[in-house]
């Protein structure tokens, strides 16, 4: 290490037992054992340990182990396929991105436990879970008492840390300092006898700006370098630019009703395009004052933030694009009084969620037409990301808000269905639906009165006699939710068949009368 280097380490690590601690990432690696459950830190891409599981992978190759592996959300640079390649993962939760290990879940290599991401550690806490061996978090400095202070995630790290018996921190010398003081670190105390959180409002601060752990912990510390991976976050397109402009009239038209005030409410966006378009649309409305309590804090977070309609945002991981990431972290100052980063048990705690009054705006794969969304099983079976966050503020949310383009795979498939393959969120926690084609607005709607709306206002032309027929049927048949449910799956079935729904279209044509 240099003298640059060492004066770098010092002002970051302030915790006296350092030094003895200091250690190679393979050294701090060779402490994870096969069977182990590790708890690793990171959530969509950022503030991940980077080191650590390298070079766990790199052993796995020639001395195989395998362990149950949990983290935030999921890991950049490409970690989860190094570990997946290197068959260390036996167990992975609760959420990933990862094309390598999507096709290991599917194939039954890994198991792949989908969880609500705020309640993963609630039952490690409770026990319900494997105890966790060791945690590797990603630090930006070490406070005197030995706290941990993290990067641009915080995730799950902090119950991961405090409930480890041993913990690995890799110190990154390239995280921005300006990272201190940024993170609000409160841990719920045990039920049944728990008090309320007491977070009020997106910008109250009820914790550390440290994870408070016993240094005697520490087993290892390891000095890293590298940046967080850029989100993969595409700009708009026409039809994404769409279903943005729906959803902006929409809530225009509920501040002039005086349902909305011109701040809205706090505002969640999922991950993904879609919800990053709206996100960045709100800057062309009426809307003034706004704020955030989200999950991930996305490029349109601070496209809000510079364009003065935003004041402040709580979440618990920054993920930006690389032009967006060049023009904020060199000025994290000037951000710093409007941001707050939390554990993800409290970004996503349903309680606050519900207190605050949230608009939560999340991306489904296929809605059905009576609401039921599936936002993680494509064609029923094969998992793509995870439900996230979504659950979470979904049903908790004042306004629960799923958008999706009408098709999928060139107009293969229709996004909107008779009967969704799977079902992440209940025709009970969706308030509104839009494709690019429209919004429909389900509040207080029985099903017949959903269904028509849903038809109408998001299904694409190509699909939506097909799909009026099949109500039409359902309904002469009765019931309060009609189906024809030997029909009901139907849909999938022909596009498992012939990998597309035109089919559909094509066959009911040829058997109607001339
Ligand atoms: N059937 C089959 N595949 C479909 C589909 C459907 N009805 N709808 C979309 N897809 C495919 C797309 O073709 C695309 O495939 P590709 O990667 O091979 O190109 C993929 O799903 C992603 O779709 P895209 O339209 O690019 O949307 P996205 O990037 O915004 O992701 C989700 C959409 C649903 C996958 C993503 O938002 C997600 O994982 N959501 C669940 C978790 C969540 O909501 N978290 C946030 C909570 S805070």
């Amino acid at each position: 290490m240099d003298k640059l280097d060492m004066a770098c380490v010092e002002a970051r690590c302030r915790w006296s037992g350092w030094k003895e601690k200091l250690c190679t990432a393979e050294e701090a690696a060779s402490l994870i054992q096969d069977g182990m459950t590790v708890g690793m830190s990171g959530f969509t891409r950022a503030g991940e340990a980077k080191e650590v599981p390298k070079a766990l992978a790199k052993r796995a190759v020639r001395d195989p182990l395998s362990i149950t592996l949990m983290t935030g959300a999921s890991l950049g640079n490409d970690l989860d396929r190094l570990l997946t390649d290197a068959k260390v993962l036996s167990r992975r939760m609760p959420f990933q991105v990862d094309a390598t290990l999507r096709r290991a879940i599917n194939a039954g290599e890994v198991m792949f436990i989908d969880q609500h991401l705020s309640e993963t550690v609630e039952l490690l806490r409770n026990r319900q879970l494997a105890e966790i061996d060791v945690a590797v978090v990603e630090a930006c400095a070490i406070t005197e008492e030995g706290g941990i202070v993290p990067t641009t995630s915080v995730g799950n790290s902090a119950s991961y840390a405090i409930l480890a018996d041993k913990v690995i921190i890799e110190l990154n010398l390239d995280s921005p300092t300006e990272l201190e003081g940024l993170h609000d670190i409160y841990i719920p105390q045990m039920r049944p006898t728990r008090p309320p959180i007491p977070v009020v409002a997106p910008d109250s601060r009820i914790g550390t700006p440290w994870i408070p752990i016993d240094p005697a912990k520490i087993v290892a510390i390891v000095l890293t370098r590298g940046r967080e991976s850029p989100s993969t976050v595409l700009p708009p397109d026409a039809d994404t630019q769409r279903i943005a402009d729906h959803l902006i009239r929409f809530f225009s038209d509920e501040v002039s009703t005086g349902r909305l005030a011109p701040s809205l409410l706090p505002l969640q966006a999922g991950i993904g395009t879609m919800a990053n378009a709206v996100m960045s649309g709100l800057a062309e409305g009426p809307f003034e004052h706004l704020t955030m309590y989200s999950e991930v804090l996305q490029d349109s977070t601070f496209d809000l933030l510079d364009a003065g309609k935003l004041d402040f945002a709580s979440g618990c991981s920054i993920t930006l694009s690389e032009a967006c990431g060049k023009r904020v972290w060199p000025r994290l100052d000037a951000y710093r009084d409007r941001l707050v980063l939390r554990p993800q048990e409290l970004s996503n705690h349903p309680g606050i969620v519900r207190r605050l009054g949230i608009i939560a705006i999340n991306t489904a794969l296929e809605v059905d037409i009576y609401g039921n969304v599936n936002s993680t099983h494509v064609g029923g079976t094969k998992m793509m990301n995870g439900i996230g966050g979504s659950g979470d503020f979904a049903r908790n949310a004042q306004l629960s808000i799923f958008v999706t383009k009408s098709v999928a795979k060139g107009g293969d498939l229709s996004s909107v269905v008779p009967f969704v393959s799977h079902v992440d969120h209940t025709e009970h926690d969706v308030d509104i639906l839009v494709t690019e084609h429209g919004l429909a607005d389900l509040r207080g709607l029985a099903p017949r009165e959903r269904a028509v709306r849903v038809i109408e206002a998001c299904a694409d032309p190509l699909y939506r006699r097909e799909l009026r027929r099949y109500f039409d049927e359902a309904c002469r048949r009765g019931g309060h939710t009609p189906h024809c449910l030997e029909q009901a799956l139907s849909w999938h079935v022909v596009a498992e068949r012939d990998g597309h729904m035109r089919r559909l279209q094509e066959e009911r044509q040829a058997e109607m009368p001339a």
